[in-house]
């Protein structure tokens, strides 16, 4: 995987040349409703969370494609005989399509992976990951079983819209059966510094980090996330990105930040709903005039809600005036039940209530109103508008929802949102009492404050946030990924109109066979064999050898390898071929067998001045190395910290031009190296004088920029190849080495079997 160095179109002008898709097909693990058997029948209960939440608002707003299928685990196992009738049910009555996973296939992967250790891995907290092989392999079979049930659904034309942690190989394989296929996938949860990453065997996430990678576009809820993501992929794949795109095999990604958001005007006009009118003045009259604090989540470990009792506990501590004038509206609907951890919590968390009540509480007022249990749209924005101050402490959170359904709900201004630093809301929503969830005496500090900013402090705090969320909803979310989508895939075209299609590559081969000479120039590493690690395990394989034998005995035919390489390195791997060689970027060459001659003058007197530098980087960074050639000098690092290496050759290219060096010397950055070498010489070196050039094929290929200073030198009827999708003067370019070499084999056998000429 390379970089993208390809200029992009900007999106709009993209997108706009391509026709929208017809249909939406999301995938995620859970549908927005769990069935339950009902009879001869199934009955089907709303689920709760963000991600529901989300595709629901877009959904709803009919700013994507006009159809939607969801394709998703129903949340139960459902035995064979039942099957049949839960996915017509599904279907006719709200367009779903259930993916069944026997009950040891969905434990190992949701109860198990999923939930005890993708969730607190992502959420950053590794002690409270657990990892079993079975588990693993359960996450597997599972996403497989959903590869299954989409390719039966997949139209031509169709968006597939992959969701969350629990389908990141789900991309891949997708692909890997239809790879035109439209495909975006996006994080409903945080992605974590790579430090944390590590906690997941290697395995493992680099299967995750190649499963995301087969979409098109990879969303996350926030820049943060999309950095730590393309950490990841670069220390795990070794592949960088250019503003946000990737290169994967020839295939653009995009990699970007998409915060989700909600339905703004509805929750703007809730307030107007007779249904919520009536429940808020419910709601007013069970509160009486205490002032309200809200606590709403699943019960999750990560939501913090221990931790916001503690605070709460602290505040009434502090301020006995606020006895009998204040209370914490606390509901939190049970979540993942068959995981310990969350029946632990829900057990701590009644308990918690229980005491803080009983130590506080007195008869008229009750402290803490809590219910466990999910409560309806109208009853929720009730609680919205009640609630003086929203207490938003998650310990880690990919987007939360709720703290921006408060604000939106809010029409009047008047709430006050006190949010953790560490949910990803807090990017967008920055004139929130932003606090630290782990600290209760910060939490009770920044609720005093919030029970006591006056109202027009309030609405100057909630305006700008109001209106960040009503520009930036759960419409403009959804559409900019679609749109997004359209965008990677027409840079995609234009990418692969670029690649030597089949009809090109026999006409090349015809154009060899025609012709009287053939004179082919071909670069070494990334050309005839992929580039690696350490330099010298470079050398070359027996079929390559084979290959350049091969070519060179068709008659007529002259072969060089033209190569950064050192004169004795050619030497040693291809010296006993017979092909010519070009050494050092031009600086030396050497006829079929014979010795080698010097085509730049040999001034080596600056390597006294110059190795010291390099050394000094090299020692300072393991894995880099200096090699010293006949001309130039080059430090190596291929083979160090993929991170720190990039950045220790920018200060080294500084630090060398500080030094002011003779002018006929030139300080060039390569794939992984910093070099200085003669300024005269390049590449176009090797080009030989020809003597019959019109009736000769004369074949360039390279894959980097010191093969284009060859191009550049060809002559009319020279032909230039380059490997890989960089920009090039190459009118061709091949997708990697095995492209490379399946030509030369053709030209082989073309000129075996045409006995050319
Ligand atoms: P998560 O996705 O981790 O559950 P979010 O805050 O992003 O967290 O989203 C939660 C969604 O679920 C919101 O739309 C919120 O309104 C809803 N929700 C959370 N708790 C409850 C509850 N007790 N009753 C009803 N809806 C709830
Ligand atoms: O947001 C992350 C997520 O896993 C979502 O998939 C879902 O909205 C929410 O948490 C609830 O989790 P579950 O589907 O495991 O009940």
């Amino acid at each position: 995987m390379e970089p993208t160095d390809a200029p992009a179109l900007s999106d709009d002008a993209l997108a706009r040349a391509l026709p929208a898709p017809r249909r939406l097909v999301v995938v995620s693990n859970r549908l927005p409703f769990v069935a339950r058997p009902a009879g001869r029948g199934w009955a089907f209960e709303r689920t709760v969370g963000g991600l529901v939440t989300g595709i629901e608002s877009f959904v709803r707003s009919g700013k994507g494609p006009p159809e939607v299928v969801w394709v998703g685990w129903p949340g139960r196992a459902v035995p064979a005989s039942r099957a049949a009738s839960l996915r017509s049910e599904a279907r006719a009555r709200h367009g779903l399509v259930p993916v069944l996973l026997p009950s040891e296939v969905a434990e190992g992967y949701y109860d198990g992976l999923c939930n005890r250790a993708l969730w607190p891995l992502l959420h950053s907290e590794p002690t409270a990951v657990h990892l079993e092989e079975p588990w693993w392999d359960a996450y597997r079979t599972a996403n497989e079983a959903f590869r299954d049930a989409v390719l039966g659904e997949l139209r031509d034309g169709d968006l597939v819209w992959v969701h969350d942690f629990h389908l990141m190989t789900l991309p891949a394989l997708l692909r890997e059966v239809r790879p035109d296929v439209a495909l975006a996938w996006f994080l409903h949860v945080p992605f974590p510094a790579y430090e944390i990453l590590r906690v997941l065997p290697d395995a493992w996430t680099r299967a995750l980090l190649e499963g995301v990678l087969g979409a098109d576009v990879v969303g996350l809820h926030t820049h943060d996330y999309a950095r730590h993501f393309l950490r990841a992929v670069r220390r795990v794949l070794g592949a960088d990105a250019a503003a946000g795109r990737l290169d994967v095999a020839g295939r653009p990604v995009r990699v970007d930040a998409f915060p989700l958001g909600v339905d703004f005007a509805r929750h703007d006009e809730a307030a107007q709903r007779p249904e919520v009118v009536a429940e808020r003045a419910r709601l007013q009259a069970a509160f009486g005039d205490a002032r309200v604090v809200l606590s709403v989540d699943r019960l999750d470990p990560t939501k913090g809600i221990l931790q916001r009792l503690a605070a709460y506990e602290r505040l009434l501590e502090r301020r006995p005036d606020l006895h009998g004038r204040v209370v914490l509206a606390l509901v939190g609907v049970p979540s993942r039940e068959d995981v310990d951890a969350y029946r632990r919590l829900r057990a701590r968390v009644e308990e918690t209530v229980g005491r803080v009540n009983g130590r506080f509480g007195r008869f008229g007022w009750v402290p803490v109103h809590a219910q466990m249990r999910a409560v309806g749209p109208d009853e929720l924005a009730a609680l919205y508008l009640v609630a003086d101050v929203a207490l938003v402490t998650p310990l880690r959170d990919g987007m939360n929802l709720v703290a921006k359904e408060f604000l939106a709900t809010r029409h009047d201004g008047e709430g006050v949102l006190v949010l953790s630093d560490t949910a990803g809301a807090a990017r967008e929503l920055g004139e929130a009492l932003l606090v630290n969830p782990y600290h209760p005496a910060g939490v009770a500090d920044a609720l005093e404050r919030a029970l006591g900013t006056a109202p027009e402090a309030r609405r100057a705090a909630s305006e700008p946030m109001r209106e960040r969320l009503r520009r930036y909803d759960a419409a403009r979310w959804g559409s900019e990924q679609v749109e997004a989508v359209a965008a990677v895939r027409q840079e995609g075209r234009r990418l692969e109109a670029r690649f030597a299609t089949t009809a090109d590559l026999s006409a090349i081969v015809a154009r060899s066979s025609a012709a009287r000479r053939r004179v082919l120039l071909l670069d070494y590493d990334g050309t005839l064999v992929p580039l690696v690690e350490s330099p010298r395990a470079a050398a070359p394989d027996a079929a390559l050898r084979g290959l350049l034998r091969g070519l060179a005995a068709v008659p007529d035919t002259t072969v060089v390898v033209v190569s950064g390489r050192d004169a004795t390195t050619l030497s040693t791997w291809l010296g006993d071929l017979p092909v010519e060689l070009v050494a050092e970027h031009g600086a030396q060459r050497r006829p079929v067998g014979g010795a080698w001659t010097d085509l730049a003058s040999r001034d080596t007197a600056w390597h006294a001045s110059v190795r010291p530098v390099l050394d000094v980087f090299a020692d300072r960074l393991p894995g880099a190395l200096v090699e010293a050639k006949t001309f130039g000098l080059a430090w190596h690092h291929r083979a160090a910290d993929p991170e720190l290496g990039p950045l220790r050759a920018r200060e080294l290219v500084e630090t060398l031009e500080g030094l002011r060096l003779p002018p006929h010397l030139r300080v060039a950055r390569g794939r992984d190296l910093v070099e200085v070498r003669p300024a005269a010489v390049t590449k176009a070196a090797a080009l030989p004088a020809l003597d019959d050039p019109t009736g000769t094929f004369l074949l360039a290929v390279g894959d980097d920029a010191t093969d284009e200073d060859l191009f550049a030198a060809l002559p009319p009827q020279g032909l230039a190849i380059r490997v890989g999708t960089a920009d090039s003067r190459a009118a061709l370019h091949v997708r990697d080495v095995g492209d490379v070499r399946r030509l030369l084999a053709r030209l082989v056998a073309a000129g075996a079997a045409e006995g050319v000429p």
